[in-house]
């Protein structure tokens, strides 16, 4: 018999739409996906030539639990040189991407019963790292008028003696809402009245912002460091997905314990893809600044495009490569055969069915009036995708 905890596991809910569009793709039709969550550029030459080197020189052993000490004092050298952030190498666990981070911070903090407030939209996989775990997630919904960021008073209203934890992404999947420095410092400001919540920042997208620096809670908190835990990684910034390699910078007994659970369940990531690692963070960025400018031109295509479809409105996002419209004028209505869009994971299959267009539904992300398009395509599909978006939703009565 199955586990409770692997019964009580939601699978992606993301996966039902990218399911199908592989099914209708294998079987001939033309299918555009919007619905990917990694660049569609290839890892920089020199990063690939470290991994190379380190094959060849028979780098290929397990190494320290928490990565190399090379790996680590170049993960803090980066948070010096790009955030202004003063840690020291024993602060640092590297692991097998930012979500293996996330997961073992929640499931060192949280205890049965405890509760994490989750800021939503947000990313599927933090209410069920909570569940597992065995957290109480508390969703607070943001809006599409405030650009989908958590506001001081909703973070107030959502905190109770319960409240261990507040996960915070920005820029965001999946709406790519950049919180500012002032945003969180007015969160920051709530915060310090409630010294019993960490601070989960997953700061994954950095290196993808459009407008001014990143800027993360440590920046304008650094009073919080005791119960911030930052997490962040290679995968989006460098295009290093299949690499599998992200990390956590936290306090010392955070750190000890998240690698703890760690040593037993997966050891440290691959030597090779530390090696990788040590590369993009010691060399140039130039590729990084050519991918983020792609995204740019992109995202200014969409939004322009989707703020010109008749009941469609989307905010500007500040970073990562997503945009998320509001589509709640489109829910509610009629199909062509009579049949009324429920939801907008009903909006997202009718896009793909009829239209070939695969987007995923706000739904899975707890905003049920979204939908979320990735820009991690070419400008071709984009245009494709676009024009068959607007013929889909003209065709709604
Ligand atoms: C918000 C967010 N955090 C973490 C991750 C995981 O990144 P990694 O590939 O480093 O595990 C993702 C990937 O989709 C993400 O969108």
């Amino acid at each position: 018999m199955i586990s409770q905890r692997a019964q009580n596991l939601q699978p992606s809910a993301t996966l039902k739409v990218t399911g199908r569009a592989k099914e209708l793709k294998r079987q001939g039709k033309s299918i555009i996906s919007l619905s990917a969550g990694e660049p569609d550029f290839k890892t920089p030459k020199h990063i690939c030539n470290a991994a190379i080197k380190a094959i060849e020189d028979g780098f290929h052993g397990y190494t320290m639990n928490p990565g190399t000490p090379e790996l680590r004092e170049a993960i803090c050298a980066k948070l010096k040189r790009d955030n202004d952030l003063d840690f020291d190498p024993s602060q640092i666990l590297c692991s097998n991407g930012a979500k293996q981070s996330v997961g073992f911070s929640i499931l060192s903090l949280i205890d049965p019963g405890d509760e994490v407030i989750i800021p939503a939209p947000y990313w599927v996989s933090y209410p069920e790292m909570v569940r597992l775990a065995e957290g109480e997630s508390v969703t607070v919904r943001t809006s599409f008028e405030n650009n989908f960021k958590l506001t001081p008073e909703q973070l107030e209203d959502a905190i109770t003696p319960k409240t261990k934890a507040l996960i915070l992404c920005s820029p965001s999947n999946p709406t790519g809402a950049q919180y500012s420095a002032e945003e969180l410092k007015a969160l920051a400001e709530v915060l310090r009245k409630h010294p019993q919540v960490y601070v989960i920042s997953d700061e994954i997208y950095e290196y993808i912002v459009f407008e001014g620096e990143h800027v993360g809670i440590l920046n304008v908190a650094p009073d919080l460091k005791d119960r911030v835990v930052l997490i962040n990684g290679f995968s989006k910034g460098f295009a290093m997905t299949g690499w599998r390699l992200g990390y956590l910078a936290a306090p010392n007994e955070i750190v000890s314990a998240v690698s703890k659970i760690q040593s037993q369940e997966t050891s440290a990531p691959s030597s090779i893809s530390q090696k990788a690692g040590e590369a993009a963070y010691k060399g140039s960025l130039a590729d990084v600044i050519a991918m983020r400018e792609q995204f740019k031109k992109r995202r200014d295509y969409l939004v322009d495009t989707l703020n010109s479809i008749e009941g469609v409105s989307c905010f500007t996002p500040g970073g990562a490569f997503y945009v998320f419209p509001d589509v709640s004028h489109y829910i509610g209505s009629k199909k062509p055969d009579g049949s009324t869009i429920q939801s907008s994971t009903d909006l997202c299959l009718y896009l793909l069915d009829e239209f070939g267009l695969a987007l995923v539904p706000g739904d899975a992300f707890g905003e049920p009036n979204g939908v979320r398009l990735s820009y991690a395509a070419s400008m071709d599909d984009l245009e494709e995708a676009m024009k068959r978006f607007k013929e889909g939703l003209g065709s709604l009565g």
